[in-house]
């Protein structure tokens, strides 16, 4: 009975539900046992007040008291840092003990519903083991354990609550949410996802880092637009307004580097303004270094395989234009040929017989000795051992047609319609 437990406690028992809050503190208990709350945030202290006087809120510190008759049991105990910034599972992990070591005699049993923020694996393969070796039991036969990511914020609990951003259930076994999706009434607009626990326990630190990095990011633009006299609140509002491609699932998808001709230029344009003003911005100055990386793993893992002949697929900065300016795929190509592979190169906006004049010269400027490289079709890709697609400009079948004839096929872009675990393929963040 946390800021989490609390405020779940307190809008369940509003909706009329019945809910009885666990918790080792005795005088957190002892506050709800008189309809009082242990903490602070908006309408709660009404609610449970309400709740208490509508016979609907108890509290014990004996685990048993809430899970006789239930049919959800909410586990959001705290999981803070230890001291090397690892997560602190031992009071997760003790109430999977306590619960485990209740449910055998619980008929019927209820669903265990974990929404304590933990890392990718912990409920499969910490809390599930944690409740079968308590109970005797088996996850998935006898009692159902799915991970259930909770999205409030402080201050705005009750409002999250009856707005959530989005429902998301991790299930180790399909279906074992639905009692909990039947606590949303269809009034819930939010839209709802199920998944693999490791999924939507990702999900969840996907969400909160991103936050972590909007907030950072507003802070050194921030601090570089006061040194400059801009207001950086009208900036941000300007900023905000653009829907498309400013907030928005735009340049959001786990893919490779980024390049062209203006995102690394302007980059190092700020962070040197930054520099001359005496303005840290670790963030936005570590954004180069970070995609440098992204090109060097690449080359790394295209190495590892340790291929003779390299197709590449794509080669100017992005799909549907000739720029290769700062492309990273030229730079992999690079990479490549100083490694002394044998590489081939198709990008249907860059046909070797036809360029002509400056174009021509901007293409040899890129690429050197590398237009030599270029190929006219796809075709021309099938004796390489491994293809690299940098653009999407292939289908699943002549991806398939590759695989089969033995090609190996780095995917940087995620084609639609290929099995990440077709023999000889491999995504590069899937
Ligand atoms: N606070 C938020 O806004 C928020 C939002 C989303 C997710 N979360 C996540 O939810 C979890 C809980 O966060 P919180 O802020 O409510 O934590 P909190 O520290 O306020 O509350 C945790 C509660 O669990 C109790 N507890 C400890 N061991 C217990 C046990 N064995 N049995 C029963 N109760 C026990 C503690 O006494 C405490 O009252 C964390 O994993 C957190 O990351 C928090």
């Amino acid at each position: 009975m946390g800021y989490v437990g609390v405020v779940t406690g307190a809008c369940l028992v509003r909706d009329g539900h019945s809910v009885v809050g666990v918790d080792p503190v005795a005088e957190k208990v002892h506050d709800l046992n008189r309809g009082n709350t242990p903490i602070q945030e908006p309408h709660v202290a009404e609610m449970l007040a309400k709740g208490h006087q509508d016979g609907l809120l108890t509290a014990s510190t004996n685990v048993r008291d809430g899970l006789d008759g239930a049919d959800l049991v909410l586990i959001c105990v705290g999981t803070p840092s230890q001291a090397d910034g690892g997560i602190d599972l031992v009071h997760v992990e003790r109430c999977a003990r306590e619960i485990g070591a209740t449910l055998k005699t619980l008929d019927p049993r209820p669903l265990i519903v974990l929404r304590s923020t933990v890392l990718p694996g912990t409920t499969r393969q910490i809390i599930i083991p944690l409740l079968e070796e308590a109970s005797g039991l088996r996850v998935g036969r006898d009692l159902d354990v799915v991970f259930h990511p909770e999205f409030l914020r402080e201050g705005k609990a009750v409002e999250d609550f009856d707005h959530p951003p989005k429902i998301v259930v991790g299930e180790a076994r399909p279906g074992a949410g639905d009692r909990l999706m039947a606590l949303y009434p269809s009034g819930y607009e939010a839209p709802r996802f199920r998944m693999t626990p490791e999924e939507a326990e990702l999900v969840k630190y996907c969400d909160n880092l991103f936050h972590a990095v909007k907030i950072t990011f507003a802070n050194e633009v921030g601090a570089l637009a006061r040194s400059v006299g801009v207001d950086s609140r009208k900036v941000a509002d300007v900023f905000c307004s653009d829907r498309k491609l400013n907030i928005s699932p735009a340049y959001l998808r786990p893919g490779f580097a980024f390049g062209g001709s203006c995102l690394p230029k302007d980059l190092r344009a700020i962070t040197r303004l930054g520099a001359i003003k005496s303005i840290r911005m670790p963030m936005l100055g570590g954004i180069m270094e970070s995609n440098a990386a992204q090109i060097d793993d690449l080359v790394a893992r295209i190495l590892a395989r340790r291929p003779r002949k390299v197709g590449m697929l794509g080669l100017a900065f992005k799909p549907g234009t000739d720029d290769m300016r700062e492309s990273p795929y030229v730079k992999v190509a690079k990479m490549l040929i100083g490694e002394g592979i044998e590489l081939k190169c198709h990008d249907p906006h860059i046909q070797p017989g036809r360029l002509i004049g400056a174009n021509k010269r901007l293409v040899s400027q890129a690429l050197g000795h590398l237009e030599s490289l270029l190929v006219a079709g796809l075709d021309d890709l099938d004796d390489c051992d491994l293809i690299v697609i940098n653009h999407p400009r292939v289908d699943a079948p002549r991806v398939l047609q590759w695989l089969d004839s033995g090609r190996a096929v780095l995917d940087l872009v995620g084609i639609e319609g290929i099995q990440t675990r077709h023999p000889g393929y491999e995504g590069i963040h899937w």
